[in-house]
């Protein structure tokens, strides 16, 4: 094990902080993520770790971050395709909420290589040493918008039930949508069904922590029965996030792409006008998982395997309520819960507001330029991206309608702002 901080893992008591564990720190959001709660750890509000890839051994992240902070993440090496390193990361952490943001994220990268897009991405072996070691801890994990088959005419949407009026349930078009997929369906409670068992490691006992659905009473079920799901979750269906460059490594996604292009080149440049995406705002993303930890009880002691109990304990949940009159996330974030706090855990449309095309994107790009580059007309060029051939299925629309989680978040930890709010925001940051 190594750790990018001298800090030393410590059983967890009652009383100590939470133990936040972020898989794949050295990825783009988690970047963001790691950032935004270090003075939630520098505060000892909680413990902070995250893990680190083992290609190579080498973690860019542990020589990036700022000294004074080093003291403050604890950073743990594993590989989502090696168990064992898996069960000694976490092993080590004994974490409370787990944000898993590890994956291979390229469906190009997945399309290549099917069988290590499954390892990756649906790694069972997170779901066994979580088992084992931290049997209440929440798992927050990172979903795509890609579970959806992209066969909805815009302006219609996609619920977190699909198409509506389809019966069948959507399969995903792609090798990326359908790991993850099958990650979303490894960890889901079904308590209506009885599921098969994936592996021979210790069974997780699904417990009294089935009624945290937040949708009505689930029916009765034998908590005897053996599952291998992970009762405490949240699945995020996350769209295409929007934001500034990691802030540790300089990272950029798809806007800088876009806004380097826009700047540089001379000629012009070709978007897709037929391809819908509800774009995401990066910051709604941190206030929404930094008001879940905020509000978050973890479940102690911790005890092993789940035998019921600790109802009422070990819950996600959120206090600031759709309508509720605030305008600074970040203090009603660490305000005393209202009473009408409640649960948040299941399964979650996470889109902006607005279903876009890339070709909508470049001219709210253009525009946040201001003046600067004169007329957009011949320099963004809309293509139709469904006559090409990318090497690998995409689906086409896949606009998402995050009304659901907007209502039960609240608009203060998930505001849902536009592109055109967010895309001035981002750019007037460099
Ligand atoms: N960003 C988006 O627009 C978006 C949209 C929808 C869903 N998501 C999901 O949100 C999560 C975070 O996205 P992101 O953009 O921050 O992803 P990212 O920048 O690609 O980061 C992914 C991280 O996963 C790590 N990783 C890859 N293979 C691994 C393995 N075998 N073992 C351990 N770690 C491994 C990578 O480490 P190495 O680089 O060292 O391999 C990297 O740090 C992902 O799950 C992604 O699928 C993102």
């Amino acid at each position: 094990m190594e750790g990018a901080s001298s800090v030393q893992p410590q059983a967890p008591t009652q009383n100590s902080p939470p133990r936040v564990l972020i898989t794949g720190g050295n990825g783009y959001v988690a970047q963001h993520l790691i950032k935004a709660l270090l003075p939630r750890a520098q505060a000892n509000e909680i413990r902070l770790a995250y893990t680190y890839n083992a290609r190579n051994g080498v973690d860019p992240l542990a020589a990036s971050l700022p000294g004074p902070t080093k003291d403050h993440v604890l950073a743990h090496r594993a590989d989502l395709e090696d168990s064992d390193s898996l069960h000694m990361a976490v092993a080590a952490c004994k974490p409370d909420a787990v944000m898993h943001l590890a994956a291979m994220s390229s469906p190009a990268a997945c399309a290549r290589n099917p069988e290590k897009a499954m390892r990756v991405n649906c790694p069972l072996a997170l779901l066994d040493a979580l088992a084992l070691h931290s049997p209440e801890a929440l798992l927050v994990f990172f979903s795509t918008d890609q579970v959806f088959s992209g066969t909805v005419s815009p302006p219609a949407l996609y619920s977190e039930a699909g198409e509506s009026g389809r019966r069948e349930e959507e399969e995903p078009v792609n090798v990326y949508g359908r790991s993850k997929r099958a990650f979303e369906r490894a960890i889901q409670v079904r308590p209506d069904r009885t599921f098969t068992r994936h592996s021979s490691s210790p069974r997780v006992y699904v417990a009294a922590a089935l009624s945290l659905s937040i949708s009505s009473s689930p029916p009765p079920v034998d908590l005897a029965v053996p599952q291998d799901r992970w009762p405490r979750h949240l699945i995020l269906r996350s769209s295409n996030i929007i934001g500034p460059p990691s802030p540790f490594l300089r990272q950029g996604k798809f806007l800088q792409w876009l806004d380097e292009l826009l700047e540089t080149s001379v000629g012009p440049l070709e978007l897709f006008d037929d391809e819908c995406r509800s774009f995401l705002y990066l910051q709604d993303v941190l206030s929404l998982l930094c008001a879940l930890l905020d509000s978050y009880r973890p479940s102690r002691p911790l005890e092993g395997p789940t035998a019921g109990g600790n109802v009422g304990r070990g819950e996600p949940i959120l206090g600031a309520r759709e309508g509720e009159d605030a305008k600074d996330a970040s203090s009603l974030q660490r305000a005393s819960l209202p009473a009408s706090a409640r649960l948040l855990v299941g399964t979650y449309n996470m889109g902006g507001p607005d279903a876009l095309t890339r070709v909508d994107l470049g001219r709210l790009v253009w525009r946040a330029r201001g003046g600067e580059r004169g007329d957009c007309s011949g320099r963004i060029v809309p293509v139709r991206r469904a006559s090409l051939n990318l090497n690998f299925e995409a689906p086409l629309n896949i606009g998402m309608d995050s009304g659901k989680l907007r209502q039960d978040a609240g608009r203060l930890a998930f505001p849902g702002t536009s592109m055109e709010i967010a895309i001035p925001e981002i750019l007037s940051q460099k």
